[in-house]
């Protein structure tokens, strides 16, 4: 892989459940140290497109990871490639106690010292799952639950973090606090992002490139400031 070269760059992707097809000739890239936003409505196709790059629905088209053409990996080379994936429903497991759980996303590295390591950077990053790492997850708050699931992503050591509208269910100074968390990872792990968003505001305040998907395409694509000024994305987004 060159150093110029996107971490992801997917051109005319299709996805089906069955036999209807839910994503048409969906292209976007996240440039290495980038932050790209798919923004869209309820259905526009957000979550199929993350889980069509993790191998978890039927696609067709053409899908570069980390300088490998994905069509054929499975999830689990997926997650070798170093692409972390926080999907919708978080992927929490319950009866599990936070630190548990965040082993768990260690799963593929072997070096315990290594390992106790990345725990400690996770709690620093996030002081309440510290508080809270022998409670059972289950248990825990949804923006503790969100946290979890971030930091168990970040304990594969990924170099492509995929988020699944994060914000989702949670109040509004929960959500600033985990953007506010999201930014300063960004920066000390120098990772690339894939942000799903159905808050416009929130993926223009991270994102360094904003494709937005409306029923299973991207009807538009620019930096947030030029998505700002899209008639489209104002009226539908802003508001205004
Ligand atoms: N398991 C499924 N089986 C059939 N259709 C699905 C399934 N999951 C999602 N869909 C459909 O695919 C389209 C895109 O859904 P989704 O990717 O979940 O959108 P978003 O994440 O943007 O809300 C929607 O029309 C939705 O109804
Ligand atoms: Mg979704």
């Amino acid at each position: 892989m060159t150093p110029a070269e996107p971490i992801v760059a997917v051109q005319g992707l299709a996805a089906y459940y069955g036999r209807t097809q839910v994503l048409f000739d969906v292209g976007f890239e996240v440039r290495s140290g980038g932050v790209t936003a798919l923004l869209g409505a309820n259905g526009a196709g957000k979550t199929t497109t993350l889980m069509a790059l993790s191998g978890l629905v039927q696609r067709e088209g053409d899908i570069r990871l980390c300088g490998v053409q994905g069509r054929r990996l499975a999830a689990e080379s997926v997650a070798r490639l170093g692409v972390a994936h926080v999907p919708a429903d978080r992927g929490t497991f319950m009866p599990l106690s936070a630190e548990e759980n965040l082993l768990l996303g260690a799963y593929l590295h072997r070096n315990r010292q290594e390992v106790a390591r990345d725990l400690e950077r996770m709690y620093a990053y996030f002081p309440r799952l510290r508080q809270r790492r022998h409670q059972q997850a289950g248990t825990l708050s949804g923006g503790e639950q969100q946290m979890l699931a971030i930091a168990r992503a970040l304990m594969l050591r990924p170099t492509l973090l995929m988020l699944d509208e994060p914000s989702f269910g949670l109040a509004p100074l929960v959500v600033q606090e985990v953007y506010q968390i999201l930014h300063t990872i960004r920066e000390q792990e120098g990772l690339s992002l894939l942000l799903v968003e159905q808050n416009a505001n929130l993926a223009f305040g991270i994102a360094t490139q904003v494709y937005l998907l409306e029923t299973g395409r991207v009807v538009a694509h620019g930096t947030p400031d030029q998505m700002r000024c899209n008639d489209a994305v104002r009226q539908a987004y802003l508001g205004h």
